[in-house]
């Protein structure tokens, strides 16, 4: 059944899909843009924001693409006046009692709402309230919490609760005075909270936000280079922002075949040591018990000549080469290329292994 393969109209054009797939997975695969707010590929459809609405035949109200299945012969149109019309006030409604301070949020250029304000030119003031006006979050050090620009979609919850299955956040309360929490009422710590950072990646404003790249460089400021982990031989990718040439934050790449956009606590906040005084930059050669800075030609013949005579007296079988998980692929073809044909020997291993 979930094979069944059939034919939808969506904006006129038929559009081949699969028995369930939501309206919206159905549009994203046929590059048909549906704004979003509390849609998150990796997580279960919630249904929350309203923003995601279409108007499918049969239907008086618009119905939220993100939780409604595709059936055959379904009519669905993704633009017209009523939907700009219903999804600019849910953003107005939204931004009533947003504070609305894009020129000094750390999210600014990342924000979804603002992205989304922008092109259903929603505006301040049409629905009149007073400000929240909550104190800034900041009990951990690399989670900030600015519950004055959370829209309530939950994301951080569930991501919490459906990828991580950490459950560190709830929400709490009712109504417009609904927030995430922490399960247990107090302050992240390692007893409650894993630090990975999932939910800051979840939130589509700036109310969960990494509190070490906070003023050092937002989205338009940074220049996102592409990489993988080097924590663990999984192969995470992801994006080091950097600004003036230094690595200012992590953020995800959703893309990421190996983790989706998903990370742990290493993989987001263990940068620092990326510009640390204290790191090793050029080869070093332990003479008369100390170690002395070395040119690289010089360390590598160092290296190249100490080889050869162990061959030259024990036999290359004697030599072998143990690489790390830690390594890319090609570093570790590498090695086993270096040593099966540069060494003369089969002794390759590699930790991963075990
Ligand atoms: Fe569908 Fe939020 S994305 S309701």
């Amino acid at each position: 059944m979930e094979n069944q393969q059939f034919a939808v109209r969506i904006n006129g054009q038929s559009i081949s899909c699969r028995a369930g797939q939501t309206i919206l997975e159905v549009c994203r695969e046929a590059n048909i843009p549906v704004p979003t707010l509390c849609y998150d590929k990796r997580l279960n459809p919630y249904g929350a924001c309203r923003l995601c609405v279409v108007e499918v035949d049969g239907y008086t109200e618009p119905l939220a693409s993100c939780t409604t299945f595709v059936q055959p012969g379904m009519v669905v149109t993704t633009e017209s006046e009523k939907l700009s019309r219903h999804r600019k006030t849910t953003i107005e409604l939204l931004l009533h009692n947003h504070p609305n301070d894009c020129m000094t949020c750390e999210a600014s250029g990342a924000c979804e709402l603002q992205t989304m304000a922008y092109q259903y030119g929603a505006r301040l003031g049409q629905f009149q309230t007073k400000k929240w006006g909550l104190p800034l979050v900041e009990d951990n050090p690399f989670i900030t919490f600015e519950p004055n620009k959370c829209v309530v979609c939950a994301r951080c919850v569930r991501i919490c609760h459906e990828v991580v299955m950490a459950d560190t956040l709830k929400l709490e309360q009712n109504g417009w005075r609904t927030l995430p929490v922490t399960t247990d009422g107090k302050p992240r710590s390692l007893d409650n909270c894993e630090f990975c950072g999932q939910c800051v990646s979840a939130c589509p404003t700036g109310a969960l936000t990494d509190r070490k790249s906070r003023g050092k460089g937002r989205a338009m400021d940074v220049k996102k280079v592409k990489t993988t982990c080097s924590y663990c031989g999984t192969g995470c990718n992801f994006f080091l922002n950097v600004k003036d040439g230094k690595v200012v934050r992590v953020t995800s790449d959703f893309d990421a075949p190996v983790n989706h956009g998903n990370l742990c606590v290493k993989g987001r906040y263990g940068f620092d040591f990326i510009h640390s005084p204290e790191r090793i930059k050029t080869p070093l050669i332990k003479e008369n018990g100390k170690f002395r800075e070395a040119s690289w030609d010089e360390a590598l013949d160092l290296v190249a000549s100490k080889f050869n005579a162990l061959i030259k007296e024990h036999g290359p079988e004697k030599v072998g080469g143990f690489s790390s998980s830690r390594c890319t692929n090609e570093e570790n073809y590498l090695l086993s290329k270096w040593v099966r044909c540069a060494v003369g020997s089969n002794n390759v291993d590699n930790c991963a292994r075990v």
